[in-house]
């Protein structure tokens, strides 16, 4: 509990529990909201299709590799069946996982430019049960200009989906930070897009623009398309500028915030070192739990199965 919540319910007379909308947790959220509680989610009995989530913010820097290793790692868990696609050149999500990307002859780019590659061949296990990657590399850096020529440029990434779709529960892409083609093809691939944001000073700078891309998606390509939620990190609980930012985020998104925060810690770039999720570098940390109780959060929402 923050300082700031003790103090709300210290001061106050009644319980918050027993106001309307609060759950048993009677806490406050970082989020200044009500924080709910998320159950664990029940074993799913069968797998698949899998639900398709985006990682988007056209901002570097942001937490959307962390946010994809770790979400994902976080289902995982949860016994979800979850493939990460690296749809950024840096190829950082492979790297996280211990994939050394820049070593590979086939790589995501070749399933997109090229004809006869099966995305099985490409797919690699992790060292976390459950959670497999499509890794890339630079080469990727290539399709935008080659994808342009080509007939349906913004369902390509669809297509090579489609064919492995059905052994999934949930397929997270970590988007590059740009709204080219690249992530176009990623919304247009997708069911659902998450967007984190740096709990930062400027951190809505953009978002505009980010919102007008997806309804643009939303309307021409993919009319499914839905934003399942706002995920504020490198959250600061101990400045009152941080709090601000995520409230001045709630104010504009309303109950698309999660209420799940990522705090900032150095366990993340630490976990990166070591090519592991952090639910599995630092199990026991608040990190992984802020990743689990995200997972948990997005579940209950219908955000994944
Ligand atoms: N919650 C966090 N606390 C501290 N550092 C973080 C956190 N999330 C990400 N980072 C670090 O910030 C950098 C950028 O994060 P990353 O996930 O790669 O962002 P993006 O994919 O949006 O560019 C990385 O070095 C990462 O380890
Ligand atoms: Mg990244």
């Amino acid at each position: 509990m923050t300082s700031e919540s003790s103090q709300k319910s210290t001061n106050s007379n009644v319980r918050l529990d027993r106001l309307p909308g609060i759950d048993a947790t009677g806490q406050w959220g970082p989020t200044g909201r009500p924080l709910p509680g998320f159950p664990t989610p029940r074993p799913l009995e069968s797998h698949g299709p899998a639900r398709i989530i985006s990682m988007c913010n056209q901002k570097g820097g942001v937490g959307k590799t962390t946010s994809t290793i770790n979400l994902g790692a976080a289902l995982a868990e949860y016994g979800r069946r979850v493939l990460l696609v690296d749809f950024d050149p840096q190829g950082a999500l492979s790297v996280g996982l211990g994939v050394r990307s820049q070593d590979l002859d086939v790589t995501i780019y070749n399933l997109l430019v090229e004809r006869g590659h099966d995305a099985h061949d490409v797919i690699q296990t992790t060292r976390v049960h459950n959670l497999d990657v499509l890794p890339a590399n630079i080469d990727l850096s290539a399709a935008e200009v080659q994808l342009v020529g080509e007939v349906a440029r913004e369902m390509v990434l669809a297509r090579v989906l489609r064919s492995v779709a059905d052994e999934y529960d949930v397929i997270l892409i970590d988007c590059q930070p740009s709204l080219g083609l690249l992530t176009v093809n990623a919304l247009t691939a997708s069911h659902g897009v998450v967007i984190p944001l740096e709990a930062e000073f400027f951190a809505m700078r953009g978002v505009a623009l980010l919102v007008e891309t997806i309804e643009k998606v939303q309307d021409r390509l993919n009319p499914r398309l839905e934003i399942d939620g706002i995920l504020a990190t490198m959250y600061d609980g101990r400045t009152l500028h941080s709090r601000d930012v995520v409230r001045s985020v709630v104010d504009h998104f309303g109950d698309k915030v999660f209420h799940t925060v990522i705090s900032r810690t150095v366990k993340f770039p630490d976990a990166t070192l070591a090519a592991e999720p952090i639910t599995q570098y630092a199990s026991g940390h608040g990190a992984a739990e802020s990743y689990r109780q995200l997972a948990r959060e997005l579940i209950s929402r219908g955000g994944a199965p």
